[in-house]
């Protein structure tokens, strides 16, 4: 996309809030259809030093629906059929603004400017030693303080052939949370017509700079709140993973994935053998990957809703977190309690502590290159 494009979507985005308030933003003309697609505005809430954020939803023609802010660019509701046909809101979130300054929890954000951890916050890049903003036992997490999920994304709803979409700007400064080089970030929501939640990636930078973008919803396909996610079916596509210490930093090792609770290459429940992994799973694993750009990462399925949801990703890893830190202190939408394993999270993204581990697949972006990445959460019931 080049300058003038992106400057007369921003423009247009702008307009519509300044105009909209809660009207239609853009509406499909779908003719004998149920529902048509289409996308809304409205006021969220208003950050602490006065900005307001919107909520923008986009419906598409089977009736499925998602909205997200335009803070930290962060889904707030995802709405799903089951085998019968009815709606449940599938991932965490909370009913207003206020909640998402404070909560610790990532729920349904993008992360970045690195997602995941960087050992003791530190790297080293052409023979300089940087240092990030270390929020985690001494670890960075996430982006550090202020993350991409901290932060007001400017937000224009477009229209993309496969259905309505969400354009997100951020432009991270050089030297923001240590990173170096002036980072622009593009990130495009689209609900298509066959019911997936598709999430493209790219960003330029003016200095070189590791990057690791992902989406972080914890998703409960039973419907978010209504009980753990412990009997809902796990498969992942990856013979190996990232070996990791107590606190989670990569030990540079891949380990197989065989004979482990971690070997989800043919379907297993969540719980069946959670306790056996300290603290619940909470594990980079290494994609096996075909030829494809975009290949199938995991599949999970909900028996009581028959809701299926596949992963397809162009990354390398997959990120599988199961709520382990979630501990009912949170009250969520419509003051549903979230505890423990009552969601989980597949966040398709590069290796943990990638910057400190020359054997894995690079992060560094480089000026004049384009980092981009395709994600897709594909929904379906049977
Ligand atoms: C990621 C991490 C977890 C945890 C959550 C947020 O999934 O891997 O350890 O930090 O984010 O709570």
């Amino acid at each position: 996309m080049n300058k003038f494009t992106l400057c007369m979507l921003i423009l247009l985005g702008t307009v519509c809030w300044i105009h909209a308030g809660t009207s239609q933003l853009l509406q499909g003309n779908q003719q004998g259809t149920e529902h048509s697609m289409s996308i809304r505005s409205k006021t969220f809430g208003k950050t602490p030093d006065g900005k307001t954020v919107q909520q923008f939803a986009l419906t598409n023609k089977n009736g499925m629906s998602v909205k997200i802010i335009n803070y930290g660019a962060t889904v707030t509701e995802l709405t799903v059929p089951d085998k019968n046909g009815k709606f449940d809101d599938v991932v965490l979130g909370f009913d207003n603004l206020d909640k998402y300054l404070t909560n610790q929890s990532y729920f349904g954000c993008i992360a970045g400017r690195y997602a995941n951890r960087i050992a003791k916050g530190r790297f080293k890049l052409n023979g300089k030693t940087y240092t990030l903003a270390r929020n985690n036992n001494g670890n960075h997490l996430h982006g550090g303080l202020k993350g991409f999920d901290k932060v007001i994304w400017q937000a224009a709803p477009i229209r993309v052939a496969d259905g309505a979409a969400l354009l997100l700007q951020y432009v991270s400064k050089d030297g923001e949370e240590g990173y170096p080089g002036n980072l622009k970030v593009l990130v495009t929501y689209t609900l298509t017509s066959n019911n997936e939640l598709k999430i493209s990636y790219e960003a330029t930078t003016d200095k070189p700079t590791p990057v690791n973008l992902t989406h972080h919803s914890y998703f409960n396909l039973a419907g978010a709140g209504n009980g753990d996610i412990l009997k809902q079916e796990m498969m992942i596509n990856a013979d190996k993973f990232t070996a990791v210490d107590k606190n989670l930093i990569p030990t540079g090792g891949l380990k197989n994935v065989h004979g482990t609770p971690l070997d989800f290459t043919t379907p297993h429940t969540i719980g069946e053998r959670i306790d056996s992994v300290e603290g619940g799973y909470d594990h980079n694993f290494v994609l096996n990957r075909g030829t494809d750009t975009l290949s199938l990462a995991a599949r999970v399925f909900e028996p009581t809703s028959g809701r299926v949801m596949e992963v397809f990703t162009s990354e390398p890893g997959l990120q599988f977190y199961s709520g382990n830190f979630l501990d009912g202190t949170s009250t969520g939408k419509e003051n549903k309690v979230y505890n423990k394993h009552f969601g989980f999270c597949l966040e398709a993204q590069h290796f943990p502590d990638s910057p400190n581990h020359p054997k894995f697949p690079s992060v560094i972006l480089k000026p004049g290159k384009t980092y981009k990445q395709t994600t897709i959460y594909k929904f379906s019931a049977k």
